[in-house]
């Protein structure tokens, strides 16, 4: 379950007059719980990729399939997690969590062992009764990513999320996001702008053109999960970083 699949798929904005072509005949399949990581220049329509296998847009051409049938709509079997926090101020880490499972009407026994098992995963088993404002940005971030996890989809769609955390924070998340995944496998597609960051969390790295985005390159991970934040330093890691940032360019500069 969660085998998304791009089938030439072109998305074509009109706003005020001006057409913006966004994605062009993109083709791509990611495997059920495959984590695939999207790299690409800014505005070639990454998010616009997300937004389609959302069902928050809906294709110009070709088409977007999820288990073999169209996207039609957003629905909860696939979930959005964005740069910005969208937990809610008024409830607690506990309440935000149990959110998606109150909506679907799960019994409240199942609900507190399903909540307590995620904030266990992101380590806030002792911030349950904590109300957002008393957690930094990345501990908000982890009910965040909670909150989706518990909601039960199959597809989760990651638009930046760790993208304005500092470092330290930012590698927290990935063994957060990582022990979160091991435990719960999810079909991911996880845009950033960070060359580490796709190497470390992905399975499979995607270097989108500029816009109108295809796929450049398509770079398969060659590291077995439960990866350690050393590996960073290992030859290969290295080499793979060195060879995305250079297809990265290669693209930037032919259309710059
Ligand atoms: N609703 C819309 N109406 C008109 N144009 C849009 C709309 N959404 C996106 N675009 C345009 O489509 C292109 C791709 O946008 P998109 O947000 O997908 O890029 P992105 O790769 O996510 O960029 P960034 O790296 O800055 O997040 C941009 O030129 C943008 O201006
Ligand atoms: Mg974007």
């Amino acid at each position: 379950m969660g085998v998304i699949e791009f089938d030439q798929v072109s998305k074509e904005f009109a706003s005020r007059g001006k057409r913006t072509l966004a994605l062009s005949e993109t083709t791509l399949k990611v495997e059920e719980h495959q984590v695939v990581c999207v790299v690409g220049p800014s505005g070639c329509g990454k998010t616009t990729l997300l937004n389609l296998v959302a069902g928050f847009l809906a294709p110009t051409h070709g088409s977007v399939l999820v288990d073999g049938r169209q996207v039609a709509a957003p629905d909860a079997s696939r979930t959005v997690v964005f740069q910005a926090d969208a937990v809610f101020p008024w409830l607690t880490v506990r309440r935000n969590v149990e959110y998606g499972l109150r909506l679907r009407g799960v019994d409240r026994t199942t609900r507190e062992e399903r909540v307590d098992k995620f904030l266990s995963l992101v380590g806030l088993d002792q911030f349950g009764d904590a109300f957002p404002k008393e957690l930094s940005g990345g501990m908000r971030k982890r009910v965040d990513i909670a909150r989706a996890y518990a909601s039960g989809p199959q597809v989760l769609l990651l638009d930046e999320p760790f993208g304005a955390l500092d470092i330290f924070t930012k590698e927290s998340m990935w063994l957060a996001l990582q022990a979160i995944n091991a435990s719960e496998p999810r079909t991911i597609v996880f845009v950033t702008h960070d060359i580490e960051e796709a190497l470390f969390v992905g399975d499979r790295v995607i270097v989108m053109t500029p816009r109108p985005a295809r796929v450049h390159a398509d770079v398969t991970v060659p590291f077995a999960r439960n990866r350690d934040l050393d590996i960073r330093g290992t030859a290969d890691f290295q080499q793979l970083r060195i060879d995305i940032a250079h297809s990265l360019r290669e693209v930037s500069y032919a259309h710059a």
